[in-house]
């Protein structure tokens, strides 16, 4: 049963919170320096334009991937670039003891872990009665299980820590049934991870903030096919895919002390592709 407004008027201890001591310059408040932020799926695409993003802001990065070595280049270039510390591991999501094993590490390495972008992603995209059942489960086992074991492990160190912020790469298939490929797979594993984030909002509210951004089709090799991307362009309102260089501020925005009061909220980002 619902409180009634009397119960509701009570005063309780320690409310209203206080508001965090940040600058009120917008620009001040985007600064990451000396901020520590893991980025997973970095050595390409979306992630690595988000780990480009997070040193620009003079954060130091850790940059997470699977198979594309490039990614220990490019923490040196960013390291080099912008003046931070950086690293690369490799690690499969999908595999919890990975996983808990390289953020211990990177918490010795680095003493903290202020950002966790938990960005890493695969599709596989075919119709459910076309679909096989380890094609299903490989699709679960990075885009579901590799957010929760990222989300576990590095909650136990924001938990720990006092603070921390987590950010998720869902996508719009987690809100729209996107047309012309049908992926109700790759679609539910998204649709999982949006509510995961949103709940995990609320469970680490005394410690940890956590948001998602929902992205349309981005030039990159998760991209519009080229059997859709005509499709695509009608779709989106803007008519294009979006470039990843335009997704960048976003995540700056939410790994940042501009986002203080944002917790537990869905950003979609995709040219108005869902607006129909
Ligand atoms: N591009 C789009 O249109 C679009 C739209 C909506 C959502 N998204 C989401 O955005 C995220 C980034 O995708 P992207 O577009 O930037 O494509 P991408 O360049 O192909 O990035 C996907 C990343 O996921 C990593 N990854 C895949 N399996 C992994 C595993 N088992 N363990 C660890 N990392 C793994 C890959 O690492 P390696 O290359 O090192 O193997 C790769 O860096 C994904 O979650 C995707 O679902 C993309």
């Amino acid at each position: 049963m619902s409180v009634s407004i009397q119960d509701c008027a009570q005063a309780r201890a320690g409310f209203p919170r206080p508001v965090p001591d940040t600058p009120s310059n917008a620009l001040e408040q985007l600064r990451m320096t000396g901020k520590v932020v893991v980025v997973t799926g970095a050595a390409d695409g979306i992630g690595l334009a988000v780990t480009e993003a997070m040193a620009e802001a003079g954060a130091h990065v850790v940059l997470w991937y699977n198979s594309n070595k490039a990614a220990i280049e490019k923490s040196q270039d960013l390291a080099k670039k912008h003046n931070v510390k950086s690293a690369a591991h490799q690690v499969d999501v999908s595999d919890s003891t990975q996983v808990s094993g390289t953020i211990a590490k990177v918490v010795q390495e680095f003493g903290k872990i202020d950002a966790f972008v938990a960005n890493a992603g695969m599709a596989i995209s075919r119709p459910i009665l076309e679909q096989t059942l380890p094609e299903y489960q490989k699709q679960m086992s990075v885009n579901v299980d590799g957010i929760v074991y990222c989300a576990k492990y590095v909650g136990e160190v924001f938990q720990r820590q006092g603070f921390g912020n987590l950010i998720i790469t869902s996508s719009m298939s987690g809100h729209v049934v996107n047309v012309p490929v049908d992926q109700p797979v790759y679609n539910a594993t998204k649709a999982y991870v949006t509510h995961f984030g949103k709940s995990l909002a609320r469970e680490w509210r005394e410690f940890a903030r956590v948001n998602i951004v929902s992205p349309g089709f981005f030039d990159t090799k998760m991209g519009a096919s080229p059997l859709c991307i005509n499709e695509a362009y009608r779709m989106s309102s803007l008519g294009r895919q979006g470039h990843v260089k335009e997704i960048k501020g976003l995540y700056l925005y939410l790994a940042s002390d501009a986002s203080t009061y944002m917790t537990g909220s869905d950003v979609i980002i995709d040219g108005g592709y869902t607006l129909p």
